[in-house]
């Protein structure tokens, strides 16, 4: 009875183990996959197919690069040693390099993305590069989520002594049994790649600098709405 209820209470991290390794399997394969096939391509004769070639390597080693970082991250969250390197600055700042970071790709996409920042600085005392993550994971969803034609706003604001960004799509939406789970490791639904772990990674980076993240979505189809609240600096 007792070896029982303990195989009873065993089997959903057995089960959810396997589901991770597969989960890091999956995504690893696809640029492995698209690595493979441009290395022939590299000794083409042609110099354009050599340098589109190139660029897929390029790009997927990236990818690569940033699977393993934020597998490495997941792993720091999940024992408590993610560190910050804090320092005042202006979170408009971060906003508006992120935003940048995507245009090319927004536009590829046929997603339009409005950015909406107050015109006085909005301070706040953190981890320039780790404030960047959680805004660049957060719209990095909005954008993936949202078929081409659909939006997504970016909108700044400060609201009792703190800074409030608020990242809406008009994308897929996320049904009400996904919602409650979607901060958890390795919980990944619905469309494009990934490993389910940005979000959590965001909510400890979020919290680690004394703030609050936060996800609405009226269902599936509906649209998604990311609001991140940080103190601001004292003057
Ligand atoms: N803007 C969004 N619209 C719809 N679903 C979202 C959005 N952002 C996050 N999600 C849901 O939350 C899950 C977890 O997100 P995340 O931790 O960033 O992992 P990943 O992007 O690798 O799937 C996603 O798989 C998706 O189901
Ligand atoms: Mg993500």
């Amino acid at each position: 009875m007792a070896r029982e209820s303990q195989a009873f209470q065993r089997e959903p991290l057995v089960s959810s183990e396997h589901e991770v390794v597969a989960l890091v399997a999956h995504e690893l394969r696809h640029p492995l996959t698209a690595i493979e096939a441009a290395l022939p391509l590299m000794d083409a004769p042609q110099p354009e197919t050599r340098q589109k070639a190139r660029r897929v390597v390029e790009r997927q080693v990236m990818y690569l690069r940033r699977l393993v970082d934020d597998l490495l991250d997941a792993e720091r969250a999940r024992r408590g040693t993610l560190q910050l390197e804090t320092r005042a600055i202006d979170f408009r700042s971060i906003v508006a390099d992120v935003v940048s970071m995507f245009r090319a790709r927004v536009q590829e996409r046929g997603v339009d993305v409005a950015k909406e920042a107050p015109t006085r600085p909005v301070v706040v005392r953190g981890d320039p590069v780790r404030l960047q993550q959680v805004v660049a994971n957060v719209l990095d969803n909005a954008v993936k989520h949202t078929p081409p034609g659909g939006s997504v706003r970016v909108h700044l604001a400060t609201h009792a002594a703190h800074a409030v960004l608020t990242v809406r799509d008009t994308g897929d939406g996320i049904p009400p049994d996904v919602l409650p789970h979607i901060f958890e490791p390795f919980r990944h639904h619905g469309n494009g790649g990934g490993l389910g772990i940005g979000l959590n990674v965001a909510r400890r980076l979020v919290e680690l600098h004394r703030g609050r993240i936060q996800a609405h979505s009226a269902g599936a189809g509906q649209g998604a709405e990311f609001v991140i609240a940080l103190p601001m600096a004292e003057r």
